[in-house]
């Protein structure tokens, strides 16, 4: 097929290259409770606990390898005949790692620094502390540039454009309860264009074609069927 597609996926994706997904049965993320770490509130209560558990998602994150998933999206994008729009709520590089070219991070990035007081960014230290000074004003305002519950997600223009060019919106390992993402789906449907999910489980949400399986098999399955084998 021809036209642009779009794509958002979430933490199935890099599941088999074994990052923890966040809504797992006992309700913790990493064992902690999501408003004890992702939340700008949390940081303000407790800026050592939150610096320490992105410091460990990042070492995990950096230790783990792109997956079969990764890396035929990676090739979905550079040999498409059409824009291919990777849109993340995943704060990893697997995408990156994996040869994609362009990225959008709308829940930010793990690889990336911001500074609280003058919103500066630069490649993050793999270990993060609060004090440590931020290279441009200097503040000792450090923190992970994630977008935390309560905060708005990045490029949010940018994924509006790339769904109003998109013939397509493929869902890829999200379980769909995280806003804005979980409308992304919903705004496809209304502008017409065709919407697909491809996930271990079907997550319920609505879509015009559902595939079942782990990222690994599913997901470079279609990308053949797309690029015609
Ligand atoms: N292959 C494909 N899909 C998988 C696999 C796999 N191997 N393993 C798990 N999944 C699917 C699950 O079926 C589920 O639908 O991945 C989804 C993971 O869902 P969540 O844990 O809710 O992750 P996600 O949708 O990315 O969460 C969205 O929530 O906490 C926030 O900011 C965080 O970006 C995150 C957002």
């Amino acid at each position: 097929m021809s036209g642009g597609i779009f794509i958002l996926s979430g933490a199935g994706l890099s599941a088999e290259s074994g990052l923890r997904t966040f809504r797992a049965e006992d309700g913790l993320w990493e064992d902690h409770r999501v408003e004890d770490v992702a939340t700008p509130e949390a940081f303000a209560r407790d800026p050592e606990l939150v610096q320490r558990f992105y410091n460990m998602r990042r070492a995990q994150a950096a230790e783990a390898a792109p997956n079969a998933a990764h890396v035929a999206l990676a090739r979905l994008q550079e040999e498409h005949d059409g824009p291919v729009h990777l849109v993340t709520q995943n704060v990893d590089d697997l995408l990156e790692r994996g040869g994609a070219k362009e990225v959008i991070h709308m829940h930010g990035a793990l690889r990336d620094a911001l500074c609280a007081a003058c919103e500066h960014r630069w490649p993050a230290p793999m270990e993060m502390a609060v004090p440590d000074p931020c290279p441009a004003c200097g503040a000792p305002a450090t923190r992970p540039d994630i977008v935390w519950f309560g905060e708005i997600p990045y490029h949010m223009e940018r994924i509006q454009d790339a769904l109003e060019e998109s013939g397509l919106f493929v869902a890829i390992g999200t379980s769909g309860v995280v806003y804005p993402a979980a409308g992304f789906s919903q705004m496809a449907r209304a502008y017409g264009i065709k919407t697909m999910e491809l996930n271990l489980e079907a997550s319920g949400g609505r879509f015009d074609e559902i595939r079942e399986g782990p990222a690994t098999e599913i997901v470079p399955a279609w990308v053949a069927e797309i690029l015609g084998g």
